[in-house]
Parts: C-alpha cells; structure tokens; sequence
C-alpha cells in the first residue's frame, strides 16, 4: 500500500501495474494476457479509429473494513457491453470472459486497491475495439478487448452535497433510435461541448431533453436521473438513454425501502413537483441536484429549497454504499468477492 498518496486521488488516471486483454481473431477470443504496456498498437486503418466501433464499461472495486475487496455487479457491466457490442456489430464477449478478466485485473494490481477509510475506490475500464486494416465502411473482422483499472478519490470530497445542473434544448446527445441505450464513444464525442459549456457555467452537468420532442428528461450528463415525490422513486424511460446500473439498483433499494418505483416518461415541468432530485451512476452513486435551470426558456426548478440532500436521496446513497463497501449485507448478491 505504500505506492500511493490516497488522499490526492480524484477521478484521473493513475498508472497501475497491469493491464488485462484479449485478441478476436478468425471467429474466436483467445486466452487472457497480462500486459504491463500501458500502450496499443493498433493498424491506422483500424474501423475503432476512422468508424467507431468502439465500446467501454465503467464499474468499481471497493475494499470493505474487513479488508477484503469487492466488485460491485459486473455481469450488468458484461451484459450492457455486450449490448453495445450487438449494437454496432463488433464481436461479443462471452460473459465468463469479461468476468475472468475483471478479477484478474484486480488482483494484478491489489495493492492498488484504496484502503477501506479512504472512501477511494478503485474505477475498473473495460474496452473493446474494432481492429485490422479496413477501409470501407464495414465491422472489422477482428476486435481488442483490454481492461485496466485506475484508483479514483471519494466523488464528494467536501461530503455528500447538492449542486446545480441545466438544460440545454440547443444539443442533442443520441437520437430516439440510434445508439443512446448502448455505452459506445460516438455518445460521448457528442456530448462534450455542452457539458464542457455547463461546467464553465457553474452547473455540475448537463441534462439532456429527448432528442425528438424536446418535452422529456432524458440524462444528466454521464449519469440517468432520478426524482421523488410522495414516497415514489420516478427515473425516465426512453430510448435514448443507457441503461444505468447504478439507477437500476437504486430501484431495487427504493423498493426495499417500501417507495414505490416508476419508469416512465418525466415532462420536464413535473421537474418542479420532486421533492427530491439527482442523477446516478457509478461515479458518484447519486449526485443530488438542488436546482435546475433551462435557460433557454428562462425557466428554473427548484429541487431543494435550503440546498440540502433530501432523506430518501441520502438514505438511498448510504445504504447502496454500505453494500458496495460490504458494511451491510450483500441481499441481493450484487458483489464479487475477490479472493
Ligand atoms: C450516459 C450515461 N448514463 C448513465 C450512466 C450511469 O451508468 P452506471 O450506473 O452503470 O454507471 C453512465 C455511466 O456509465 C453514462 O455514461
């Protein structure tokens, strides 16, 4: 443990010891390889580079007081990048694969892994990509899958805290039926410039409308939401946003805790009617938002008036973290302990 400074760690990349991979050649994926490059060596005319076929995932380790380490829901994480896979035709991954590769990652770079006090976690980055020589617009015949991991810092430095976030009806992240429910790179190229833009306003990112009508939440940025009102838990359904693992076991959580759950469409002038409101994800786990502003209809929602976290949001975000760091019991079998 002695390698790192835990207490400067934020979300950036840290180098680790190893990284994990595999290579899809002539229909099949080979054996797992263990490489210490933090590099790839990839063909120029790679379809990854010129055509997108490009795919990743996002999910944590967390050490527990009990000193052992856990990845939180990583067959989700297999699934949904196999759906990115189907989604522009690039090979997919078996299951046991992905797995394999998730738990070899972590324990070639265990000591990488934050201790338990630190609030830190260890963020997991799976990526699969379209490679070979190729220069009509076509999937590649073979792909790269390669998983490195990065420690990252406590997301709420200062404590669990509320924050600003704004509606920009002039940007479009994904379209009804494109690719917004798959996690693939082309979603994030086109949402840099407006959360870039929120960011310099002061807002904590930027909340996507849905692409065609202009009427409905889609997404808070990298992150889906979620508002409460009379003791129910309501997160959009659409088809252009990814399915948030974090929202899908937050869900599970407000169920347990006797709210009722709704998926469906959020007008975005029911926004004023939350007592509660924020987005989720792996980064954060809830980012509560205390206003929204869409600007250019000069309109504001308030979703805390005295900007404090509301008690379902908080008691939602503790309990999924004490899962996570295994200070509750794991009911509903959500982590890999990794021995
Ligand atoms: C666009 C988008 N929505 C939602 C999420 C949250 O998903 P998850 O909870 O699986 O991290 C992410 C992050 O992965 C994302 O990039």
């Amino acid at each position: 443990m002695s390698k790192m400074d835990w207490s400067t760690l934020s979300f950036g990349y840290v180098k680790t010891d190893y990284n994990v991979r595999s290579y899809y050649k002539d229909g099949k994926w080979s054996e797992l390889t263990v490489s210490d490059s933090e590099t790839v060596d990839i063909h120029m005319a790679s379809t990854c580079l010129h055509y997108g076929q490009e795919a990743f995932e996002g999910l944590k380790a967390f050490r527990g007081k009990d000193g052992k380490i856990r990845v939180f829901r990583m067959r989700e994480n297999a699934l949904r990048m196999n759906s990115s896979c189907r989604g522009i035709a690039m090979a997919e991954l078996p299951v046991e694969l992905f797995e394999e590769a998730i738990i070899r990652v972590v324990k070639e770079n265990e000591e990488f892994v934050p201790p338990y006090e630190t609030g830190a976690s260890l963020y997991i980055r799976p990526l699969l990509i379209g490679v070979g020589a190729q220069v009509g617009i076509k999937a590649a015949k073979e792909y790269q899958f390669i998983v490195f991991c990065t420690p990252v810092g406590p997301y709420f430095k200062g404590g669990f805290a509320t924050s600003p976030m704004v509606i920009f009806r002039s940007y479009d992240r994904a379209a009804p039926l494109g690719t917004g429910t798959i996690k693939v790179g082309g979603n994030y190229a086109a949402s840099l410039i407006p959360n870039e833009k929120a960011h310099a306003m002061g807002y904590s990112a930027a909340i996507f409308l849905d692409a065609k009508e202009k009427k409905y939440i889609d997404e808070c940025g990298p992150a889906n939401f979620f508002g409460i009102k009379n003791n129910t838990y309501v997160t959009p359904a659409s088809s252009s946003i990814l399915p948030s693992i974090t929202n899908k076991s937050l869900m599970q959580l407000a169920e347990d805790m006797g709210l009722k759950v709704e998926r469906r469409q959020i007008p975005e002038e029911e926004l004023g009617t939350f007592e509660e409101a924020g987005a989720c994800g792996t980064a954060a786990v809830i980012m509560p938002i205390n206003k929204i502003d869409d600007i250019e209809e000069n309109k504001t929602y308030v979703l805390s008036k005295d900007g404090s976290v509301g008690p379902i949001s908080t008691k939602l975000y503790n309990r999924l973290r004490a899962i996570q760091y295994g200070d509750e019991p794991d009911v509903h079998g959500w982590n890999t302990i990794i021995e």
